[in-house]
Formats: C-alpha cells, structure tokens, sequence
C-alpha cells in the first residue's frame, strides 16, 4: 500500500470516533484531510467542528460542515489530528503544516486525542523529525542560540523565499538534533522561554489512541 492509501485508511477509520450530535476537534495536514473527506458523509450527524488552521477550516466549509470559534463551544469529546512522529507513550511531534499552536490549543480543550498516521511516523525516541517551534519572529535568534546550547540547530522556515508566517502572523524554527528522552519535561521547558509561542512535542496533550496505518491494515494502539 502507498503512504497515501495507508493516510485514507487511517483517515476512514477516525469516522468511529466521532460522537453523533457532538462537535469534532479538527487537526491539520494531510493525513487529516483524509478524515476531513471522510467526515463529508457524517455531516448531518455532527453540529461541526472546531479547526485547527485555516487550511483545515476551508476544506470543512467546502464539505458544508460547519465551523465554531473554539471560544464559542465547552470542551470537545474528541480530537483528531495527524503527527510527524508519535512514541510508544503517545507522546508526538507535530507542526510540520505550522499549524501546532492551534492544534495543541484545540486539543487542550478536548477529552480525547485520537492521533492518525501511517506507520513511518513511528519511532522509539522523538527527534528524527525536526521539532518545529513557533516564535515571536524578535526572539528567533535568541531561542536558537538556546536550542544550540542543548545541542540542536535551529534553521528558520522558509515559505517562497521567505519566513513562513502562521495563521497566528509569527515565525516557525525547526531544531534538529535532538533526541528528546524527556518529553514532558523538555515541552514544559521550552515552554517557558521568552518568545516562544509553542513548542511542537505533544506530551502534555498526548495521543490517546493512534489509529496507525501499516501494510497488515489499521493497528489501535492506546496509551
Ligand atoms: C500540522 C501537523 C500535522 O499533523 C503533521 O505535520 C502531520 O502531517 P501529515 O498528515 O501531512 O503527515 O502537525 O501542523
């Protein structure tokens, strides 16, 4: 099976999660816009969603499914959301689609992250990936001379030449290098420095179940 069909399936296989008369959190990616195709079939059974980007937003208003502020709705059943590496405990790195400050928002205010992500998103130690960092653009420099004291290289996005700018007008450092041993005590860390908006490790807003993609079909790993 292709990396794609193995993103359908996981995408398809979300639709179970989804609580009938409940409003869905969204993720971003492409991975997600699997699910988002998918969940053009429930959509009479859903009030909507709230979205994580405005990609994700778009693409949900196109299936006719309809879109709430997330300070407009109380806490969401469920969230559903791709990742670029996800760890035995569920602990992830997102914010390849530079879209992890919202996402980490929504699945705050959700009870239950449901990750999806073919098998090569797998690893035994987060860091392959490099762990993207949304900043305030004035402290870029600063947060990188940080992350090179801990033995990580920082390189700035670029989108067309350019710093890529978020949904939320800042700069996204991606820092590789990294072997994070300690993800909740690294994401609470970096957390905490001057201008960072978000860190990209998902380990106080872990994965609860990973609907995985592999070549033997959809394996439910629960953590
Ligand atoms: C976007 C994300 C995505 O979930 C992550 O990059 C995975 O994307 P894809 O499903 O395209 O592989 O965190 O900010």
């Amino acid at each position: 099976m292709t990396q794609d069909e193995l993103k359908t399936l996981v995408g398809q296989a979300a639709l179970r999660y989804v609580v009938p008369g409940e409003i869905v959190g969204v993720g971003t990616g492409s991975t997600v816009n699997k699910f988002i195709e998918a969940l053009g079939s429930l959509r009479h059974q859903i009030p909507g969603a709230v979205s994580s980007s405005l990609a994700s937003t778009e693409r949900l208003l196109a299936l006719g499914i309809r879109v709430f502020d997330a300070n407009e709705v109380g806490e969401l059943a469920v969230y559903i959301d791709g990742a670029d590496e996800i760890d035995g405990r569920g602990f992830m790195i997102k914010g390849g689609g530079a879209a992890l400050t919202r996402e980490k928002i929504v699945a705050a205010q959700s009870r239950q992250f449901v990750c999806i992500a073919d098998e090569s998103k797998r690893v035994r130690v987060l860091g392959r990936f490099p762990v993207p960092v949304e900043v305030i653009p004035m402290a870029a420099r600063q947060i990188s001379r940080r992350f090179a004291a801990l033995g990580g290289q920082a390189l700035l996005r670029l989108k067309d030449g350019q710093p890529l700018v978020t949904d939320n007008g800042q700069h996204i450092l991606d820092v590789s290098g990294l072997q994070i041993q300690e993800p909740l005590a690294f994401e609470s860390e970096v957390n905490q420095w001057a201008g960072v908006v978000t860190v990209g490790i998902f380990a106080h807003q872990k994965a609860a179940v990973c609907l995985l993609g592999t070549a033997r079909g959809v394996e439910t790993l629960s953590f």
